[in-house]
C-alpha cells in the first residue's frame, strides 16, 4: 500500500484543492487528509467560514479521499511520524511566507523514512483569497455572525477587538490587514463603545444615549461588517430592560455583550474615584445575569459580566469573590478593568482568576496600561484584547489639525495637501450598491 498525506484547510473547496487530490490520487492506494483543525488554522490566519466537522463533510466526498483526519497545528510532523506516508502532495505556492518553516521541516522529516514531497503547480485563476473577498461582499447572516465569537474564542490565543462608533470607523476595523513576519493581521470582532459613540454624537458618556439611538448606529455598523460584533451593554439598566435588551441584540446578530457592576448615574470608568460612582451588590448584579441568561434564544450569545472593583479601589478580594459570583450566576466570561498606567493589578487579578474551577474566557482593556503587549496578554492566559477608543482618540486631533489649517490660512489648500485624503480617494471610496442593470 502505498500512503499519500495531503494537509489542507479546505475552508472554500475550488479546482486548486481536487487537482491536489487528484495527484495525489495517482501517486497512492491511500490518500489520507490531515485537516487543520480551526485553532491550527487560526494560528496563522483567518478563522475558517466552515467548522472542522462541515469541512470534513466535504472532504471525505472528494473522489480519492480515503480518509480524513485532524492536524492540529500548522506543523505536519507530528502526523507525518505516526503516519509515515511515501509522499506528501501540497500545491507549489508556499515556498516563500508563513508557511515556509513548515515546508522545510517536511522534507527533514521524510527523510527519515524516504519519503518524498511532491508540490502540485499553482491553479492560477481561482484563490482562496479571492472566493474570500466575494464572500465578505456577500455579507452574513445574524445566526453566522453571531456563533463565530464563540469559535474564535475556542480557536485562537487571543481574540483581538477594535472599536467602532459609526459605518466608517466599523469599515475600517473591518478591512484593515498588515503583513508581519509573513502572516496577515487583522481585527478579529468590533467593539460597541458606549464611550465612542456617545462621544461621536457630542454627548457625554453618561447614558443619555437611549437603546433606539445606540442600536441605529450598530444597525450601520452591522450593515458593512461580516466580524462578530461586542456591545458595550453599561450596566444593562433595570433587570427588567436588560431582558429586553439581550432578545434584541440576539436577534440581530450580536455576539455578546458586556455588563458594568455599577448602579446610579452613569459615568466613564476611567474617571475612577474622581467622580462619584457607585459599584452595585452582588446579589444584584448576579440577578441581573441570571435573567439576561434564563432570556436568550439560542445558546450562542454571551453575557460577559465587568468588574469595577480595581477602578472604584474596593481591592483585590472584592475583584476575586464578584468573579466567582458572577460566574455561579450564569455569566460567559469576565471582563477586569483597570485605569492603572501598570499591567501589574490586572496581572495579579488573572493569576488567581485563572484558578477558578469554573473560569471562562477573560477580557481586558488596556486603556491606560497601553503599553501591554498582546504576547504578555496570552502568556497571562487573557482571552480577548479590547481596544475601546482608539479610533476615535485619533480622528478628533487630526480633524482639530485640519480646521486650524484652514483658519490660520484663510483656504484650504494647506490642509487638503497635508492632512486630507484625496477628493478621488474620497469619492471612491465607498463602493455604490448592487444595482442590476435595466432591460
Ligand atoms: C467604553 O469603551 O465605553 C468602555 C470602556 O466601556 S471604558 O471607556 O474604558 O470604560
Ligand atoms: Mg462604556
Amino acid at each position: 500500500m502505498t500512503k499519500v498525506y495531503v494537509g489542507m484547510s479546505a475552508d472554500l473547496v475550488h479546482p486548486g484543492h481536487l487537482n491536489i487530490i487528484e495527484h495525489a490520487r495517482r501517486l497512492g492506494d491511500e490518500v489520507i487528509v490531515g485537516l487543520l483543525t480551526d485553532k491550527a488554522i487560526a494560528s496563522y490566519k483567518r478563522l475558517p467560514f466552515m467548522s472542522w466537522e462541515q469541512r470534513k463533510t466535504v472532504v471525505e466526498n472528494i473522489k480519492g479521499v480515503t480518509s480524513v483526519i485532524p492536524q492540529e497545528t500548522l506543523d505536519y510532523v507530528p502526523n507525518l511520524r505516526r503516519i509515515k506516508p511515501d509522499y506528501v502532495v501540497h500545491g507549489d505556492d508556499w515556498k516563500t511566507g508563513v508557511q515556509k518553516e513548515t515546508r522545510q521541516k517536511i522534507i527533514e522529516v521524510l527523510k527519515e523514512w524516504n519519503g518524498q514531497l511532491v508540490e502540485v503547480p499553482y491553479t492560477e485563476g481561482i484563490s482562496s483569497t479571492q472566493l474570500n473577498k466575494v464572500l465578505k461582499e456577500i455579507g452574513v447572516t445574524p445566526e453566522i455572525r453571531s456563533k463565530r465569537l464563540r469559535r474564535l474564542l475556542e480557536s485562537k490565543d487571543i481574540v483581538r477587538v477594535m472599536e467602532a462608533h459609526n459605518g466608517l470607523s466599523a469599515l475600517i476595523v473591518e478591512q484593515t490587514q498588515v503583513s508581519r513576519d509573513g502572516r496577515q493581521e487583522e481585527f478579529d470582532a468590533l467593539w460597541i463603545s458606549s464611550l465612542t459613540q456617545a462621544t461621536a454624537k457630542a454627548k457625554p458618556d453618561n447614558g443619555f444615549l437611549d437603546a433606539s439611538t445606540r442600536i441605529a448606529a450598530l444597525s450601520e455598523i452591522l450593515d458593512v461588517t461580516t466580524k462578530p460584533i461586542i456591545y458595550d451593554g453599561d450596566s444593562g439598566g433595570p433587570a427588567e430592560h436588560f431582558v429586553f435588551t439581550v432578545r434584541e441584540l440576539e436577534r440581530l446578530g450580536v455576539s455578546a455583550i458586556i455588563i458594568e457592576d455599577k448602579v446610579g448615574l452613569k459615568k466613564n470608568s476611567l474617571f475612577g474615584t474622581e467622580v462619584k460612582q457607585e459599584q452595585d451588590s452582588i446579589e444584584n448584579f448576579c440577578h441581573k445575569i441570571a435573567s439576561g441568561k434564563a432570556s436568550q434564544v439560542t445558546d450562542n450569545f454571551m453575557i460577559i459580566a465587568r468588574i469595577e472593583s480595581l477602578i472604584l479601589e474596593q481591592g483585590m478580594d472584592d475583584a476575586v469573590a464578584r468573579a466567582k459570583a458572577y460566574l455561579k450566576a450564569g455569566a460567559d466570561g469576565i471582563m477586569i478593568h483597570s485605569r492603572s498606567k501598570m499591567f501589574d493589578e490586572i496581572k495579579e487579578f488573572t493569576k488567581i482568576y485563572n484558578q477558578l474551577p469554573d473560569r471562562k474566557p477573560l477580557v481586558v482593556v488596556p486603556s491606560s496600561y497601553a503599553y501591554v503587549t498582546e504576547e504578555e496578554l496570552v502568556e497571562n492566559n487573557i482571552n480577548m484584547v479590547i481596544y475601546a477608543n482608539q479610533l476615535l482618540r485619533a480622528a478628533y486631533p487630526a480633524m482639530v489639525k485640519t480646521a486650524r489649517s484652514i483658519l490660520e490660512h484663510h483656504r484650504a489648500k494647506e490642509a487638503s495637501e497635508e492632512y486630507c485624503m484625496s477628493i478621488r480617494e474620497i469619492i471612491n471610496l465607498i463602493p455604490g450598491g448592487k444595482v442590476i442593470e435595466r432591460k
